[in-house]
């Protein structure tokens, strides 16, 4: 375990953002992530896993600690179901591959979800129908203060959308250190009611799919609408899709008689935050190297060499615009770094 100094964390970043970490050590034991939050002469450190959901906007003086535990075990084992024990250094799309090698299901519509285990359960990672609290057990995780290791079980989770307690009262003061997974054996329960995938099923040609089609169902998915971040920076969804009272919905609805929608309850409805984007005109802009995907306007992109900075200019002039044109406010899901 060596602590480093001056280190670039373009690659340990999915959105490719150059800055640079003043110390940065590497831990692969949970013996070491002890020791490491023991050192007194780093007061201040900052926790980076798989770099899938953060934008950097600046060179962190903190100790950067890169959490690369790894290991994929049995925990428990019946007829019909398998708990995973999955240390958070895991890359989430390895895990979803291993996991249908050996035809266990639960995950399959979650492929191709960039970064790493460890923080899939603090944004409650989702896609296609599917979060991930629906496959969650617990997961264990390191108090900072006290390097003790504590259990999170669903309920103390809090998972919300795109949200759980280490988003909010719990921020700041634990590392996941690793997550156990309830997924089945057999009877699996698919879920192939999104549209996107009973069409993609159906071109491919598919009556009775497998959890392994439903997977390859959405990594086609994926692949055709979603940049993929070794070739061009991004970190996913930037923005979370609003929720907003029925009322104004309805007053939208008027102006926009196509406006998408899902129902959350009886007095609020969601709206997709990349048509939103779409209508202000944002969708394949590009300001020097800052841009909105083409094919999806909820993921900004870095064409190679934008700053943290760039990227998050381009951020607020879109949440000022939806605003402006909507009066709906846009909140990034992105963990922005200051
Ligand atoms: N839409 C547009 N223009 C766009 C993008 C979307 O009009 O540029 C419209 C689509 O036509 C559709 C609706 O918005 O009617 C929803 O689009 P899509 O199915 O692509 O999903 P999304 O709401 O944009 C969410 C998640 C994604 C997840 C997909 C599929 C959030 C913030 N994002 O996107 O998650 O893959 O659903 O389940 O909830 C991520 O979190 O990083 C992520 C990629």
């Amino acid at each position: 375990m060596k602590i480093q100094e001056n280190i670039s964390l373009k690659d340990y970043n999915t959105f490719g953002i150059d800055v640079k970490a003043k110390f940065f050590v590497e831990v692969t034991s949970l013996l070491q992530l002890q020791k490491v939050l023991e050192l007194k002469a780093y007061p201040e450190k900052f926790i980076l896993s798989g770099g899938s959901n953060i934008l950097l906007t600046q060179d962190i003086k903190a100790l950067v600690i890169f959490i690369n535990l790894k290991g994929i075990s049995i925990e428990k084992e019946t007829d019909s179901d398998v708990v995973l024990k999955v240390m958070a250094g895991e890359n989430w799309h390895h895990l979803v591959l291993w996991s249908l090698d050996h035809n266990y299901g639960g995950l399959e519509n979650l492929s191709l979800i960039p970064g790493n285990t460890g923080t899939a359960p603090i944004q409650n990672i989702g896609a296609y129908g599917v979060e991930l609290k629906d496959v969650f057990k617990c997961c264990t995780a390191m108090e900072i203060a006290s390097r003790e290791l504590v259990e999170f079980d669903t309920e103390r989770c809090q998972f919300g959308y795109r949200d759980s307690i280490f988003k909010n009262k719990a921020k700041g003061k634990y590392i996941i250190t690793s997550v156990h997974l309830r997924l089945t054996k057999k009877n699996h329960q698919l879920n192939t009611n999104y549209g996107a995938i009973e069409n993609e099923l159906k071109e491919m040609g598919i009556v009775y799919p497998t959890i392994q089609d439903v997977s390859k169902a959405v990594i086609a998915i994926r692949r055709s609408k979603l940049p993929d971040p070794n070739e061009i920076g991004n970190s996913g969804s930037f923005f979370k899709n609003p929720i907003v009272s029925k009322k104004l919905f309805e007053k939208l609805k008027k102006s926009y008689p196509n406006i998408p929608s899902y129902p959350i309850s009886s007095s609020e409805i969601k709206i997709p935050a990349g048509w939103l984007i779409e209508q202000c005109g944002f969708k394949g802009k590009r300001v020097g190297d800052a841009g909105v995907h083409e094919k999806q306007a909820l993921v900004l992109v870095n064409y190679g060499n934008a700053s943290g900075k760039e990227i998050l200019d381009l951020a607020t002039s879109i949440q000022d615009t939806v605003k402006k044109k909507f009066n709906v406010v846009i909140t990034p899901e992105v963990n922005i770094i200051r």
